[in-house]
């Protein structure tokens, strides 16, 4: 089996940024508004008032500050409340795939390596823009990749898992050299109205080159120790969007349809099947959390990453576990990415470094690194 490398990484932030400032302010006009258009059915008890929302609970129950977002205006509009995107012909590159593109480009200029040394593509992301052609396809073609790609969805913990394959795949000779690449447009699956999600998420798109570590040349390298992966059925975190919908004779703009959770819930279910995750998986390699350096952990609240930490290494440390969500929200399965992007320009030769994720399914994903000497 050949040695594996993460030989690069890349990160593309979409223009816009919402404070919870701007976010609550639209969100309490539209409230105010509701309220206003059915004030004769809230007196009459037949329609719940809606109540307002606070940056300070914002803030003190998630960690969240800002958020990225492709489109600001149709998020902020109270009358609309969900972004704005026109629509493309099929001849013009797919928005998905244009983040995806931007986020590959960095990812290979990291790397030192162009889209034709790309034999796989992976889209790996929480959401697809469409049914098919698969997103990962059209991604392939657009940075002149050759091989083949696929898409997967596991949710938050897409990224890990396309890891995972990437890895496989090049241990076993199906690729060479492979692009895991997650465009996170979570904007769009967002209950922008719903008061206790509508500060979650942010958009973004990360990417991770994947390769034998004999091809690899950049400077910045980093072995596979192990990869492992971990699912068990949860109701707790749903979107029923799909294809059956219209043969449902569904309303397509139904509360189900869009990002659901039970977050205290996922809360106390998630972080200690998360912690258990990482302890076995480290064991198993021989390693104890405390011979791990960095944990790049998945970024959905503060108090979960806490927890898991303490669980792990006894006390809480931020510079052991990085957090990206003040700046990005729950980016869905990049966060583990992004904040494995933005900090491990300091570690030394030998130092290691857990990229866990989290969410949905539920699913949790590890991968444990050891950067290369240059
Ligand atoms: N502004 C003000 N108050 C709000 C509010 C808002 N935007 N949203 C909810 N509240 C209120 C609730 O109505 C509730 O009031 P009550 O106590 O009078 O009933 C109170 O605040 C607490 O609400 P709750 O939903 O229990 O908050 P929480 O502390 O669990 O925090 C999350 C909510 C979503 C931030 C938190 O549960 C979380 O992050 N969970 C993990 C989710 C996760 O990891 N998901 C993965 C997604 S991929």
């Amino acid at each position: 089996m050949k040695d594996v490398v993460i030989s690069g990484t890349g990160l593309y932030n979409p223009p816009h940024i919402i404070t919870n400032a701007e976010l609550v302010e639209s969100f309490n006009a539209y409230v105010a508004l509701h309220n206003e258009r059915h004030a004769e059915a809230i007196a009459a008890g037949h329609v719940e008032a809606l109540q307002l929302s606070s940056v300070e609970f914002i803030e003190k129950a998630s960690g969240i500050q800002r958020r990225h977002v492709i489109d600001k205006a149709g998020v902020l509009d109270p009358t609309r409340m969900r972004p704005r995107f026109a629509p493309r012909p099929d001849e013009q590159l797919s928005l998905m795939a244009e983040l995806g593109v931007a986020g590959a480009r960095d990812a290979l200029r990291a790397a030192g390596k162009t889209g034709a040394d790309i034999d796989g593509v992976l889209c790996a992301a929480a959401n697809m823009q469409r049914a098919y052609p698969a997103m990962a396809c059209e991604i392939q073609a657009a940075i002149g990749a050759k091989g083949y790609g696929f898409d997967m969805n596991v949710a938050c913990s897409s990224a890990t898992f396309g890891i995972e394959q990437a890895v496989n795949a090049v241990k076993s000779g199906s690729a060479r050299c492979v692009l895991v690449v997650n465009p996170e447009i979570t904007s769009a699956h967002l209950e922008w109205r719903d008061r206790d999600c509508h500060f979650i998420f942010g958009d973004v798109c990360t990417a991770v080159i994947v390769e034998a570590a004999d091809t690899a040349t950049s400077a910045d390298r980093w072995r596979v120790l192990g990869t492992r992966l971990h699912t068990q059925f949860s109701n707790h975190i749903r979107n029923n969007a799909g294809f059956l919908n219209r043969c449902e004779d569904t309303d397509p703009d139904a509360r189900d349809k869009t990002f659901r959770q039970e977050g205290r819930k996922v809360f106390k279910e998630v972080v200690p099947v998360a912690a258990a995750h990482i302890e076995r998986h480290l064991a198993d390699l021989g390693l104890k959390p405390a011979e791990v350096q960095r944990y790049w952990l998945h970024q959905a609240n503060l108090g979960m990453n806490q927890l898991v930490v303490k669980k792990l290494l006894g006390d809480w440390d931020s510079r052991r576990a990085p957090v990206i969500l003040d700046d990005y929200a729950n980016t869905a399965s990049a966060g583990s990415i992004i904040a494995f992007h933005l900090h491990h320009a300091d570690m030394a030769a030998g130092e290691r470094g857990v990229i866990c994720s989290f969410g949905a399914g539920y699913s949790v994903g590890s991968v444990v690194v050891e950067k290369v000497a240059a």
